[in-house]
């Protein structure tokens, strides 16, 4: 099975870029399951309805996201009807939505796990305790787990507790990919960060001026979503076996000028 789990989509530009590169990229990767991460695809901050439905209609498969996944007004009461989406599992119990979702493909299931790290984070429930509790529920698939965390320690000591449970283990939230891919020993795929999709001139996804201002002031400012410059296209690629063994797996940083 091929899989490509793309990063953060940072709002417009972000969607833009993922509609224009998905259908080539199904194609010539011979992709079988696309996985996004999509807390930031409606103006950087959350997901609407119709986002999702246009996210779907480009080709998504799943989508996790994290804890920008309720900043959208009004989005607890739609996130569970979303399907295909994800929202951190370790969220206090009775948080709308769910933290895990599955498909079938080729007769093996796939699932996509959501979870978020406690460090420099908003409070959630213990990710370690979490996974073990779900791992019964799930262990019939190959699992992907979408670790949503600020702090690299945070993030590699999940990858490794969930070495040989998890098939691949895979940071986003920071938005820079990281160049630490690799396999753990028992075998479980791990990257500390995939980054984002979205302008790669920014900040983060976002325009310079404000986050600039907010560090030399320290008063909060409004964020808008960088749409202008060159972009950048983050994700992950694994190809795994019918024994879930991984067989290939590298890491894509496509820039494009718009
Ligand atoms: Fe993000
Ligand atoms: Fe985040």
């Amino acid at each position: 099975m091929r899989v490509l789990h793309v990063g953060d989509v940072m709002g417009r530009p972000g969607r833009r870029l993922l509609k224009n590169s998905l259908p080539r990229l199904r194609e010539e990767m011979a992709l079988d399951i696309i996985c996004v991460n999509v807390e930031n695809s409606a103006h950087g901050f959350g997901i609407t309805e119709p986002i999702y439905k246009e996210l779907k209609t480009a080709g998504v498969d799943l989508m996790s996201s994290g804890n920008h996944i309720f900043d959208v007004k009004g989005s607890e009461n739609f996130i569970g009807s979303l399907e295909n989406l994800c929202r951190p599992a370790n969220y206090p119990e009775g948080t709308p939505g769910k933290g895990w979702v599955s498909m079938e493909k080729n007769g093996e299931r796939f699932t996509l796990v959501n979870l978020m790290g406690r460090v420099f984070m908003p409070l959630s429930d213990c990710p370690f305790r979490k996974f073990d509790e779900l791992y019964p529920e799930i262990e019939d698939s190959f699992i992907l787990v979408d670790f949503h965390a600020e702090a690299t320690s945070e993030k590699c000591a999940f990858g490794n507790y969930a070495d040989s449970r998890a098939g691949a283990v895979i940071g986003t939230h920071t938005h820079v990919q990281t160049n630490d891919d690799r396999l753990l020993p028992g075998g479980t795929l791990y990257l500390t960060d995939v980054g984002m999709t979205g302008s790669y001139e920014g900040i983060i996804g976002m325009n310079k001026k404000a986050p600039t201002e907010r560090f030399l002031s320290g008063v909060p400012r409004k964020y808008e979503v960088e749409k202008h410059g060159k972009m950048v296209f983050n994700a992950m690629f694994f190809e795994y076996d019918e024994t879930r063994t991984i067989k290939e797996f590298s890491k894509l940083a496509i820039i494009t000028e718009v």
